[in-house]
């Protein structure tokens, strides 16, 4: 018999993106459901160059519950990888309303759409940042969350509306991915991460240093109680954390109920050790200077994954010299990201009917 296809809400963006090559590679059907408020249709024809294969692509907003339900219609879909969010989280303070708009209201409409459909298969992106600052190091799933900002709390309040929904409905699964911090791109080259504007992250904005689109990298605090004064952080390549979502799926199959899974390395690597691995990929030391602490940062968020390890039978195999490499590869092969493409998907991908 053969499998039924994925959804990927999300699948046009960063860990989308990469896990849809994935999913293509080991020959699953994709179907990719994103509205492109932060991705390009690019992405699209990148993945068809690294795979070969088209995916299904339908542009599209979560909040649009006929549009979901005219995809379950068109496609015989089994699955769901719910990617599709906003995700910065400097940016949720400012606009609260739509974070929890986009991410808690969009995920309770695409929950109703597939019980509609009768598809009751999820894997949810969650993230370490619903550990809030924990105090078990490294952290193991059962450590208490603790949100401290609205998009953690979208994170966190999503898992517990699934969890009550897989109370409630036994025939419902579902695995709640906690990622650390993605880094890296599709070791090709051809795709990574594709940020607008200014880069919050520690990496994109590392690497826009060293093809000189920014002057110097602000190390944001060198006074945390760590090795070496700066935060520690789980950076998992993110070919890693998309191989991660594939052994998700499967675990789907033997019907888990509800589990949550910490997806990330179990190594812990400070701003100044990750300014050391980049510098060698690059082959040049690059500018950094030592700026005031970030508010809302905290000193240390190491995985536990053994859970994953043990339960998924995956783990992670790229070094983070690897994960350094892939970036300055598609960086410096990319210098503008996916900017001057067109961005825009073909008017037959189009399904609205919010406006
Ligand atoms: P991303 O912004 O690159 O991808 C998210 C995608 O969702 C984008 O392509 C965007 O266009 C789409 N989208 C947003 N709202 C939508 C809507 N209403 N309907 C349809 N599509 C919509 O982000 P990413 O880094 O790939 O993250 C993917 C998921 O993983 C997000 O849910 C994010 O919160 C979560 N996450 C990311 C990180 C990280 O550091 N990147 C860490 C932990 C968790
Ligand atoms: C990493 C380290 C900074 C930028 C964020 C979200 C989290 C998750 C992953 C979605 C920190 C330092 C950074 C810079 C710096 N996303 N830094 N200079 O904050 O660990 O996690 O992305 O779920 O929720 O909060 O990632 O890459 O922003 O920062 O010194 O210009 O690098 O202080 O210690 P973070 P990051």
């Amino acid at each position: 018999m053969s499998q039924k296809a994925v959804l990927v809400t999300g699948g046009a963006g960063y860990i989308g993106s990469h896990t849809v090559i994935e999913l293509l590679e080991a020959g699953r059907e994709v179907v990719v459901y994103d509205n492109l408020t932060n991705a390009s249709y690019e992405a699209v024809r990148r993945i068809e160059k690294i795979t070969g294969k088209k995916p299904i692509f339908y542009k599209a907003d979560i909040l649009d519950k006929k549009a979901l339900l005219e995809v379950f219609s068109r496609h015989s879909i089994g699955s769901v990888i719910h990617f599709a969010g906003l995700k910065a989280v400097g940016e949720s303070t400012q606009i609260p309303l739509d974070y929890y708009y986009n991410n808690i209201t969009g995920t309770i409409i695409l929950l109703q759409a597939m019980k509609e459909a009768n598809v009751k298969n999820i894997v949810f992106s969650s993230s370490a940042t619903v550990y809030g600052e924990p105090p078990i190091i490294p952290i193991p799933e059962t450590c208490p969350t603790d949100a401290k900002s609205p998009y953690g709390r979208t994170k966190l309040f999503v898992e517990h509306v699934i969890r009550d929904l897989c109370t409630a409905e036994k025939d419902w699964n579902a695995a709640l991915l906690r990622y650390f911090n993605p880094a890296g791109a599709h070791p090709s080259g051809i795709l990574g991460e594709n940020p607008t504007g200014i880069p919050n992250n520690l990496m994109p904005y590392f690497a826009q240093v060293a093809i000189g689109k920014r002057e110097c990298l602000s190390v944001f605090g060198n006074d945390y109680p760590t090795r070496d004064g700066t935060c520690i952080r789980d950076y998992i390549h993110v070919v890693d954390l998309a191989q991660g979502h594939l052994a998700a799926l499967k675990k789907l199959e033997e019907k888990p109920g509800c589990v949550e899974y910490n997806l990330g390395t179990g190594i812990g690597s400070t701003v100044l050790e990750m300014v050391k691995a980049f510098n060698k990929a690059v082959g040049r030391e690059l500018p950094y200077k030592i700026t005031d602490r970030r508010p809302g940062d905290v000193p240390n968020l190491t995985a536990d994954p053994t859970k994953a390890n043990k339960e998924l039978g995956w783990k992670v195999k790229f070094t983070l010299d690897e994960a350094c490499a892939s970036l300055w590869k598609w960086q410096s092969e990319n210098p503008d990201g996916l900017e001057g493409y067109p961005s825009e998907a073909p008017a037959e991908c189009v399904l609205d009917y919010l406006h």
